[in-house]
């Protein structure tokens, strides 16, 4: 049987076991895959069952998604991109980390069907999972990446990775086509970030990499105002189809069914 596991911390509420152990019965592959509320001490000992193949492969998640970097042998182009990892396994006798977070947000960007190209986003938040939105914004053909965080020095290690993007203050909207929440603020139904978006132009799209509480207030708020919404959902979909197309060569169907299984949580 392949043994597949997920480590991060928080990692009660994570979907990935559902949705991946959902494909292996659907595709009949022999496998399992849990979920593990790993410590940084453990990493090590982890990747190793990797090498030696007692564990097939892995997912990362929170808060461990660079600090795993330094026990891998090889990167993908977008995990080296970003310095975040978020699917291991072992490829012709090598640890191999990829990071499906960027295809993953592509992918869901693209379903909206709109044309991306020379439009401009501000990505608010700047912890782990934005080298990846950036990376994947660059990659649809964004004109313009704005990132603004509450502690601004966060932005500077990312102009670092990204020099193209714009450091915003904190609260300053400025007037772009897509706002997106990266921050953790709305996985708690009343949180708020409590942006006034009362001055902002009609038609904008408001994205948060959110997808547990479905619409969060960020969402609910540009919602009364007519604008666009979308939450994290399709991009927790789309990252994990991608790591199971990477371990089991076969691309595992998102349909209606698979969707109202994850929700019936
Ligand atoms: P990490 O920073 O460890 O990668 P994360 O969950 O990926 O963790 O990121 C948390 C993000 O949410 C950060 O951008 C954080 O802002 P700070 O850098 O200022 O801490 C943001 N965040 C968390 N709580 C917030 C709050 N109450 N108001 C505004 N931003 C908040």
């Amino acid at each position: 049987m392949k043994k597949h596991l997920i480590i991060g911390n928080p990692i009660k509420h994570s979907l990935s076991p559902k949705i991946h152990n959902y494909w292996f019965k659907e595709n009949n592959i022999n496998a399992i895959y849990e979920k593990l509320a790993a410590s940084s001490t453990e990493i090590k000992k982890i990747i190793q069952e990797v090498r030696e193949e007692k564990l097939f492969a892995m997912n990362v998640t929170v808060p461990f998604k660079e600090s795993v970097i330094q026990y891998l042998d090889e990167l993908s182009e977008s995990a080296k991109k970003t310095n975040s990892v978020n699917t291991i396994m072992k490829k012709n006798g090598k640890i191999f980390g990829d990071n499906t977070d960027v295809v993953g947000f592509e992918l869901a960007i693209k379903n909206l069907n709109i044309n991306f190209k020379n439009k401009t986003a501000l990505i608010i938040g700047a912890g782990g999972v934005v080298p990846s939105i950036i990376f994947a914004l660059q990659n649809i053909g964004l004109k313009k990446i704005g990132v603004s965080n509450r502690t601004m020095e966060k932005i500077e290690i990312i102009k670092s990775r990204f020099q193209h993007i714009e450091k915003v203050e904190w609260g300053d909207l400025g007037d772009y086509d897509m706002y997106i929440n990266a921050t953790s603020v709305g996985l708690e139904k009343n949180d708020d970030l409590n942006l006034d978006i009362s001055k902002l132009k009609s038609n904008k799209i408001f994205y948060d990499v959110i997808y547990n509480p479905p619409i969060t207030n960020f969402l609910e708020n540009a919602k009364k105002f007519g604008h666009k919404i979308l939450n994290g959902e399709t991009m927790f979909l789309f990252q994990a189809q991608k790591a199971f197309e990477l371990w089991h060569k076969i691309s595992p169907k998102i349909d209606n069914n698979l969707i109202n299984f994850i929700r019936n949580d």
